[in-house]
C-alpha cells in the first residue's frame, strides 16, 4: 500500500485453491485460465473513451475461451499466421473479419492472398512486397507498418524497434512506399507500430501515436492509427501494477492534438498473463554442493520464458500456502539443459516434498503458446476456470 491505494491486486488464485487442486489431481502439467480475471483486463481497457480499437494479440494465448471472453467483451483479434486467422474464424464463429487484423512478418505471399480473401485488414511492413507481388496488393485498402527507429521492452528479443529489428518500414523509405502504394491505386487506411512487449513508462504509446500521427497527414487516407502492444504486467513482487490512469491520461491528451484519427490498441500478455496458473506437481527435492532444488513435472518445455529471456514468474507450494517455515530451493524441471529453471534461490516451504502441487504464476502469456515436446514430453494439457 502506498499513498493509501493498492498497487498491486491479489491473485485471483489464492481465493481458487481447492479447484486448482482439483484441476492439478486430474493431470500435470496443466494452465489453468481464469476467465473472469480475462473479463476484468479487457473491462480495464474498454473504460478507456479515448480508445476505439482494441485487438488482442492472439499470440498470447489463443485458448478458444479466452478469444470467446474477449470478443464478447466487444475486442478484435490480431493474428500473425494463417493458422492463427484460420483458428479465430474457427474458434469463435460469430466473428466478423472486420474485427481481424492481420500483423505478419515476413509471411509468404499466399498468406496475404488468403487473408484479403477472408476480408481481414492487412498490414504490409516493406517495400519489397509491392514490388514483387503487385497484384496481391492492387486496388487494396491496407494498414502500413512503421519502425519509429526506436523500441523498448523486457528483454532485447522482444524489443521490434531500430535497426537490429526485422519489423516494420524505416522511416526513411516511407515516401518511397505511399508513392508505390498509390501507383497501385492502394489505399492507405490505417498507420501501424508495435515497438516492444513489455514496456514499463506508460509515455511510450503516446510518443509512438504522436510520431504516426505526424506522418498521417502526407498521406492523405489515414483513419486509424494502431500504437500496438506491449502494456506490461508486474511480475516481481517488488513491482507495481501499470499506471492505466497515467497511460489513459496520455492517450486522452495526445487524442486532443490529433483530433482526426481513431486510435487502436493491440495488447497480448496485459490481457491475459495473470489468468493463468502453470500448475506441476514436484518430483524429487535434492541437495547440491548446499543448492536445494526442487523438481518438477514440466519446466522450460511447458514454460519457455525463465530460460528463454530470464523471465521471473511467481512460484508458490499450492499444497502448503500457509507453512511459515521457508527455505530457498531453485525450482527446476525435467529437461535435459542446465537452462532448465523456472526460478532461481525462491523461498518455498521447508517441507516441500514429492507430490505437492506447485504454481507458476501469471503464465497465461506466451506459456502454453510456446511450450514444446522437447526431449518428447508431453505438452501442457489447459483447463479453464468461470
Ligand atoms: N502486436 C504485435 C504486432 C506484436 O508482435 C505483439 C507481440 C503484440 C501486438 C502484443 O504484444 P504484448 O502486448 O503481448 O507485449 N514471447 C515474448 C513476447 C513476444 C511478443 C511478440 N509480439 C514474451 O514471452 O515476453
Amino acid at each position: 500500500i502506498a499513498h493509501g491505494k493498492p498497487v498491486k491486486r491479489v491473485p485471483w488464485w489464492v481465493g481458487k485453491r481447492d479447484a486448482l487442486l482439483s484441476i492439478a489431481g486430474q493431470a500435470t502439467p496443466t494452465y489453468a485460465y481464469d476467465l473472469p480475471t480475462v473479463r476484468d483486463r479487457a473491462r480495464d481497457l474498454s473504460a478507456i473513451d479515448a480508445i476505439d480499437r482494441r485487438f488482442f494479440a492472439i499470440k498470447a494465448n489463443p485458448h478458444p475461451a479466452i478469444l470467446r471472453t474477449l470478443v464478447e467483451e466487444g475486442f478484435g483479434l490480431e493474428c500473425v499466421s494463417i493458422g492463427e486467422l484460420q483458428h479465430v474464424f474457427k474458434s469463435v464463429p460469430s466473428l466478423s473479419p472486420e474485427r481481424v487484423l492481420f500483423t505478419p512478418s515476413f509471411a509468404p505471399r499466399a498468406e496475404y492472398e488468403a487473408a484479403f480473401a477472408m476480408g481481414v485488414t492487412v498490414t504490409l511492413d516493406n517495400v519489397e512486397a509491392l514490388q514483387r507481388w503487385p497484384d496481391v496488393f492492387r486496388g487494396r485498402t491496407i494498414w502500413l507498418r512503421l519502425d519509429i527507429g526506436h523500441g523498448g521492452g523486457h528483454h532485447a528479443k522482444v524489443n521490434t524497434g531500430g535497426v537490429a529489428a526485422k519489423f516494420g518500414l524505416s522511416l526513411q523509405r516511407f515516401d518511397e512506399f505511399v508513392d508505390r502504394a498509390r501507383a497501385l491505386g492502394i489505399r492507405i487506411s490505417g498507420l501501424h507500430a508495435h515497438m516492444g512487449s513489455g514496456i514499463d513508462d506508460p509515455r511510450h504509446w503516446r510518443v509512438v501515436y504522436a510520431e504516426l500521427a505526424g506522418m498521417a497527414d502526407s498521406v492523405g487516407t489515414i483513419e486509424i492509427i494502431d500504437i500496438g502492444g506491449g502494456l506490461p504486467v508486474a511480475y516481481t513482487p517488488d513491482a507495481e501494477d501499470f499506471d492505466l490512469a497515467a497511460w489513459r491520461a496520455g492517450l486522452e491528451e495526445i487524442r486532443a492534438a490529433y483530433p482526426r484519427f481513431k486510435l487502436a490498441v493491440e495488447p497480448g500478455r496485459f490481457m491475459v498473463a495473470e489468468c493463468g496458473a502453470l500448475l506441476l506437481h514436484a518430483t524429487q527435492v535434492v541437495e547440491k554442493d548446499g543448492v536445494r532444488r526442487v523438481g518438477c513435472d514440466a519446466g522450460m518445455n511447458a514454460l519457455a520464458r525463465p530460460a528463454m529471456y530470464e523471465a521471473y514468474h511467481g512460484i508458490h507450494n499450492l499444497s502448503r500456502l500457509s507453512d511459515v517455515e521457508l527455505l530457498e530451493f531453485d525450482v527446476v524441471g525435467p529437461i535435459c539443459e542446465s537452462g532448465d529453471v523456472l526460478g532461481h534461490s525462491r523461498l518455498l516451504p521447508a517441507a516441500t516434498a514429492e507430490g505437492d502441487v506447485i504454481l507458476v504464476a501469471d503464465s497465461g502469456a506466451y506459456g502454453m503458446a510456446m511450450a514444446s515436446t522437447y526431449n518428447l514430453r508431453a505438452l501442457p494439457a489447459e483447463d479453464t476456470i468461470e
